[in-house]
């Protein structure tokens, strides 16, 4: 099945992210509307996961200081296990890198830390709760 990855700062396009956010964070984790829903999307770039016409998945980047922010990567429950995480994060580094940015940083939920190791991801520094769920810091040269 197709799948493509926009990379994208369109208004219309951000709240397509924000839907898949809804479903994956508010609704499927319980993460609070006032955490998930923080101002920041107008100054981020966000990716948008589309198969076959539907969109399945989001993310997006955040420039903090000199490296890259990965935040909010979001795939729909049903679609996971099927490369649709890879390919955001693949368009997340592509952007970074085109920015000029040498390094991606996120922190990740504890559950997901192996999926950003696939990745070529290192954890560091002490777990950590936000928004009820443990964390880890990972990092990522460019
Ligand atoms: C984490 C998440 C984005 C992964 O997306 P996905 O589309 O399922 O990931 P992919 O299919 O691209 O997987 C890429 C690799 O990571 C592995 N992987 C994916 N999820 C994993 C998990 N939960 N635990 C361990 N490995 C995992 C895959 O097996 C694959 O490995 P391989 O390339 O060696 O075969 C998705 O599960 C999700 O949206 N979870 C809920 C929201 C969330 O926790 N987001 C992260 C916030 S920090």
């Amino acid at each position: 099945m197709p799948l493509t990855v926009t990379t994208t700062i369109a208004p219309a396009d951000i709240v397509r992210c924000q839907a898949i956010r809804r479903t994956v964070f508010t609704l499927g984790q319980g993460v609070p509307v006032t955490i998930e829903v923080d101002g920041r999307d107008p100054g981020c770039t966000h990716f948008l996961a589309i198969r076959d016409g539907v969109d399945v998945g989001a993310a997006r980047m955040r420039v903090v200081e000199d490296a890259a922010k990965a935040e909010r990567v979001a795939v729909l429950a049903d679609l996971r296990g099927a490369g649709v995480g890879r390919a955001l994060m693949d368009a997340l580094e592509a952007a970074a890198r085109r920015q000029g940015l040498s390094r991606v940083k996120l922190s990740a939920q504890s559950d997901v830390v192996v999926f950003y190791e696939r990745l070529g991801y290192t954890a560091y520094g002490e777990e950590f709760v936000e928004a009820d769920i443990l964390h880890r810091w990972m990092k990522k040269p460019l």
